[in-house]
């Protein structure tokens, strides 16, 4: 039996405005106030985290940012620091989503900044990483997840290492309607737990917890969670919805 709690968390990109997530949150927090089985984040844009903060205050609700910086503050206009994000209120920060890299330019060095900053603020960085469509049917898909995960991880001390949270968001499934297999999704983890324990080690790689992000909706996450390799999701879409996001995380 895995010791690993697992974590659900909602990655809303850019969707909702400030009053859009307090009634977000005013229909979802009945829906989960007794559910302690899971771990529960909600990544709402910046301009929302003040008002997801005030309304999950109290819960076992918590909230984290969809992107920062690693310098904590200056000339960077436009970005947020792992100091700013803390002193909203959030405990988490999703890296390297594969939008990131696709539009803004991330690279596996960048994650890997931003993965020392998060750790050094004490936020709990959820790092993502997944192939594309040719890559996976190029036959990359180990090559692209042994990279993804070693330069990620590339230089953090075993000992900083503890919270880290990986998400494999395979990139033909984001947003696609198109979900990894389960037995899909538990290869690749497989390959990212592996990896882990080569980078940092074998404790801290069992201990680990690797989400599947991509399409998760309520129809699949039971059979997504099922597999034991599987220690959460990172929901998009149906992460909009208080009853589709609640149902996922009662799975
Ligand atoms: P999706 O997005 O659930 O809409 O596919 C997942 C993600 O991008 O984190």
């Amino acid at each position: 039996m895995s010791t690993r709690k697992p974590l659900i968390a909602a990655n809303w990109k850019m969707y909702k405005t400030p009053s859009q997530s307090s009634e977000f949150v005013t229909a979802f927090l009945p829906l989960v106030q007794h559910h302690t089985r899971d771990e529960i984040v909600l990544c709402p844009p910046f301009v929302d985290i003040a008002a997801v903060v005030a309304g999950t205050r109290g819960s076992h609700i918590h909230v984290g940012g969809q992107n920062m910086i690693w310098q904590e503050e200056g000339a960077f206009t436009g970005e947020i620091s792992a100091p700013m994000l803390l002193a909203c209120g959030c405990s988490h920060v999703i890296l390297g989503h594969s939008e990131r890299r696709q539009f803004f330019g991330e690279t596996d060095e960048t994650v890997n900044k931003k993965l020392h900053a998060a750790l050094k603020h004490k936020l709990t960085p959820i790092v993502c990483v997944g192939e594309l469509l040719a890559e996976r049917e190029s036959g990359k898909t180990e090559e692209v997840l042994l990279r993804q995960t070693s330069k990620g991880l590339a230089g953090v001390a075993p000992d900083l290492a503890q919270s880290i949270v990986i998400a494999y968001e395979p990139v033909w499934a984001i947003g696609t309607g198109k979900t990894a297999t389960p037995e899909m999704a538990a290869e690749a983890h497989r390959i990212i737990r592996e990896q882990v324990a080569r980078s940092l080690n074998r404790d801290i790689a069992d201990k680990m917890r690797i989400l599947y992000g991509g399409s998760v909706k309520p129809e699949n996450a039971s059979a997504l969670m099922s597999q034991k390799e599987i220690d959460g999701a990172l929901v998009g879409g149906a992460s909009l919805d208080p009853q589709s996001f609640s149902k996922i995380v009662l799975y």
